[in-house]
């Protein structure tokens, strides 16, 4: 469910016309709607009503601190993968006793700054690091509350760049080896206090099914873990995924009953349904981590076409929009609707790639797809760009950040600038000489 839809012939995000805020603050531009971020979050944590429970966003989705604040301000815990993560969910009004700090790879720096700020968890990945948090708490004079991560070598079925769970991929803690490393950590480790169990297999899942089987192969270690040293939490990470091409999903209720469970979309309530009976006979808090889930249809990114091109092999669309403005179709062969703003042009498709204007031949946003014929000047809205859009945006090809949008019922409001040439050259300048 989301808030863009056409409303008298021009695509909208809530009450705001989309081609108002193109014509306005020109392009390539993310527009995010605040209604579908607080329903999204709303709905999950209402799926999870049955459980003692805390969402965590995971940060790295959209970390706009506007975003942050909408979510802050609606109670919600944060998951971190950064150091500069936890330094957004401040400034942006979060509890950073409301974060769980994840990642392989985090540093004296981060460690420090994570420990001062007292978050409510490390997710830690190996021992190593256990021991080197053990240091630095002891050198802070502080006990740092610490999860270990579980990697419980489940298939996840997504993307194999997002897949987390396997024992080949980098993350986690081996499961035949978790009972041992907390063991270790309880005998050896003075200043870390023995707080949760965390696990994560995958982003982008949309059967049920993976989590259902990391729950029930996990959930009897979150047990003996909480009767051996009474760890408070279990997480079982994010990975919820939504529906990026909408011929996999329909809203006609006729269509949903013929369905069988497994080829319906993943919902928050069939997530929810399936994972609470053995979670809940544990007794222990229950994290969740979403990213996606909560931003992912909530933006779009706005691009422009300057150019028709017509090949012998095929049409091109050259937009204003590139793959340092919007990665996951280079990276991940991620799908992405697009659509006119205009409804009219909506009628007139051509089937052609709609491209950007790096120098990359990965630099498309569809190939071979219907879409709305547009000529120059016109626009096309790329559609469920909330989540791993900006964040992963670069400056490529010297190309400046896209702006951000934030829509709120009939008003919009500006929450990152464009980011113009001088702003990229100015770490550069004192280089010259
Ligand atoms: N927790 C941990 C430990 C994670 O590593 C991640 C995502 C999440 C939670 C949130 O996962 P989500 O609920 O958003 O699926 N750039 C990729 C996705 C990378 C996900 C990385 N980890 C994409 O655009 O598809």
């Amino acid at each position: 469910m989301h808030h863009f839809k056409y409303n008298n012939g021009s695509l909208a995000c809530e009450n705001v016309s989309l081609e108002t805020i193109a014509a306005e603050q020109g392009t390539p531009t993310y527009v995010y709607s605040g209604a579908t971020i607080l329903n999204n979050y709303r709905n999950l944590d209402s799926a999870l009503s049955e459980l003692d429970h805390e969402v965590a966003y995971a940060v790295k989705a959209n970390s706009n601190l506007s975003i942050l604040q909408l979510l802050a301000k609606e109670g919600a815990g944060f998951d971190i993968v950064s150091a500069g993560e936890l330094y957004r969910v401040i400034k942006a009004g979060g509890d950073p006793k409301k974060c769980t700090f994840a990642g392989v790879g985090k540093t004296r720096e981060e460690i420090e700054f994570a420990l001062q700020h007292e978050i409510y968890s490390f997710n830690v990945e190996s021992l190593e690091e256990l021991s080197f948090i053990n240091d630095i708490a002891g050198e802070l004079n502080k006990v740092a509350q610490v999860a270990i991560r579980v990697n419980p070598n489940v298939d996840a079925k997504t993307h194999k760049y997002i897949s987390t769970g396997k024992s080949e991929n980098k993350f986690g803690v081996d499961f035949e080896f978790i009972e041992d490393a907390y063991k270790n950590a309880h005998t050896n480790f003075k200043n870390i206090k023995l707080h949760g169990l965390q696990m994560h297999i995958g982003s982008q899942l949309t059967d049920v099914k993976p989590f259902v089987e990391a729950v029930e192969k996990v959930a009897p270690i979150a047990q003996k873990l909480k009767d051996l040293y009474n760890i408070e939490f279990f997480s079982i990470g994010g990975g919820i995924g939504i529906v990026y091409d909408p011929a996999l999903e329909s809203g006609d209720q006729a269509w949903w009953d013929s369905q069988s469970e497994d080829e319906r979309p993943l919902t928050a309530e069939l997530y929810a349904q399936k994972v609470t009976p053995v979670l809940k006979k544990l007794g222990l808090k229950i994290l969740v981590e979403p990213g996606r889930y909560i931003a992912g249809n909530a933006g779009v990114l706005l691009t422009k076409c300057l150019y028709e091109k017509k090949g012998n092999a095929k049409t091109f669309k050259v937009v204003d929009a590139g793959m340092n403005d919007l990665i996951r179709p280079a990276l991940y062969e991620g799908f992405h609707e697009i659509h006119a703003l205009n409804e009219d042009l909506e009628k007139d498709a051509i089937n052609a790639d709609v491209v950007g204007p790096i120098c990359e031949t990965g630099d498309f946003f569809c190939q071979n797809r219907d879409v709305a014929n547009l000529q120059a000047g016109d626009h096309y809205a790329l559609f469920s760009a909330g989540a791993y859009g900006f964040v992963m945006a670069s400056n490529y090809n010297t190309r400046g950040l896209p702006t951000e949008i934030l829509v709120t019922g009939d008003d919009y409001k500006v929450i990152r600038k464009r980011q113009l040439w001088d702003d990229i050259l100015e770490a550069e300048l004192e280089g010259l000489s």
